[in-house]
């Protein structure tokens, strides 16, 4: 489709040529769970600063579109679903699932302007959740460890509402180091911190891994008992993480966990655990643990952190050797928004012009 010259509509506070912000526009992210989006609705949702609003036309399929509409700039999610087609709340055009409008009721005999045509972005769900790109993903949705594997429970958890950048947030997630002094008596002995935090990062094409490390941790899960647990982190894009947490000798518990870049400085994090073990643990117990973990403590340290942005040049910052993820991430992430950048300024249109 040629898209017309719109009105350069964009809210947000991010700067657009920012390598953190060029690293997340041709990721796949979760937006919001599926079953919020429900048929006949438009709802509205933000995502790197872009106001896009999310609507299910025929079958169910979801639909994410620019939050505006061409004629005067009214927000369709302002509007209505009907037959299939998205109604402008101002004066009623009617837009098709392909994202043209095909009725206007000022001149229902009139050809709608070819112009009338909205922005639209790549939406697909899975794993309960919709996932949204304004960019070219390169990739399918990241993964949730052993989601087809019916001996492992999941457990939705979440979401939690961060007032900080989503890479900080995932940078918090996968830093072990951190435990024993905002989870004490959790994740980590306060009086007896971790020093064993030693290993390897495996940078793959497309994700990155550590090898294993042992951290002791007085509240280790749902069960609310002592252990001495075997970690390892996996981290398939810039804001998709999960830790393998080995808390027996074939019991296996994953936290894995996907942020929301709504803004430079909002987030929202997403929660899935999966485990095959205390198949009788009450879920009550998970979401008050994670609760805790994720919505209380971990968000307030990471809202505190400054800058907002989390630097991407390793020497703004200090290291050692626990940091090694965190360091290894950085360098993916500064990476990604290079490989963006040059692509741009090689004079490839920018999804986010508009
Ligand atoms: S602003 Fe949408 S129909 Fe007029
Ligand atoms: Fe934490």
């Amino acid at each position: 489709m040629v898209m017309p010259m719109f009105a350069k509509i964009y809210d947000g506070k991010w700067d657009r040529n920012a390598l953190d912000y060029l690293a997340l526009v041709d990721q796949w992210h979760v937006v919001i769970e599926s079953k919020e989006v429900p048929e006949g609705k438009p709802v509205p949702i933000t995502l790197l600063g872009e106001k896009i609003v999310l609507w299910r036309s025929e079958g169910g399929q979801v639909n994410a579109w620019k939050d505006y509409c061409a004629h005067r700039g009214a927000p369709l999610s302002l509007g209505k679903v009907q037959n299939c087609k998205i109604v402008c709340p101002y004066h009623g055009w009617h837009f098709n699932d392909a994202g043209k409008c095909v009725h206007v009721p000022a001149h229902p005999d009139q050809e709608t302007p070819a112009k009338s045509v909205v922005q639209q972005y790549r939406a697909v769900e899975k794993y309960g959740f919709v996932w949204v790109s304004i960019g070219t993903p390169q990739s399918d949705v990241p993964r949730i460890p052993r989601w087809d594997d019916d001996e492992y429970r999941k457990v939705h958890a979440g979401p939690y509402f961060y007032n900080a950048n989503a890479l900080r947030c995932l940078d918090n997630f996968m830093d072990a180091s951190h435990f024993p002094h905002v989870h004490p008596g959790i994740n980590g002995r306060g009086d007896e911190p971790d020093t064993t935090i030693h290993y390897k990062v495996i940078e793959k094409e497309d994700e990155l891994q550590t090898t294993e490390f042992t951290v002791v941790q007085p509240y280790a899960d749902a069960r609310g008992i002592p252990l001495s647990v075997r970690y390892h982190y996996y981290c398939l894009s810039p804001t998709v993480a999960y830790s393998d947490k080995q808390t027996g000798p074939n019991d296996h518990w994953f936290t894995w966990c996907a942020l929301t870049p709504v803004d430079e400085d909002r987030a929202i994090f997403w929660l899935v655990v999966s485990f095959n073990y205390g198949k009788d643990i009450d879920e009550k117990k998970i979401h008050e643990r994670q609760a805790i973990v994720f919505g209380e403590q971990d968000r307030w340290i990471v809202e505190a952190q400054r800058p907002f942005s989390m630097p991407l040049d390793i020497s703004e910052e200090m290291h050692v050797t626990s940091d090694r993820l965190g360091v290894a991430y950085r360098r993916w992430v500064k990476a990604l928004g290079e490989k963006k950048r040059a692509e741009i300024s090689g004079g490839q249109a920018v999804a986010t012009a508009a």
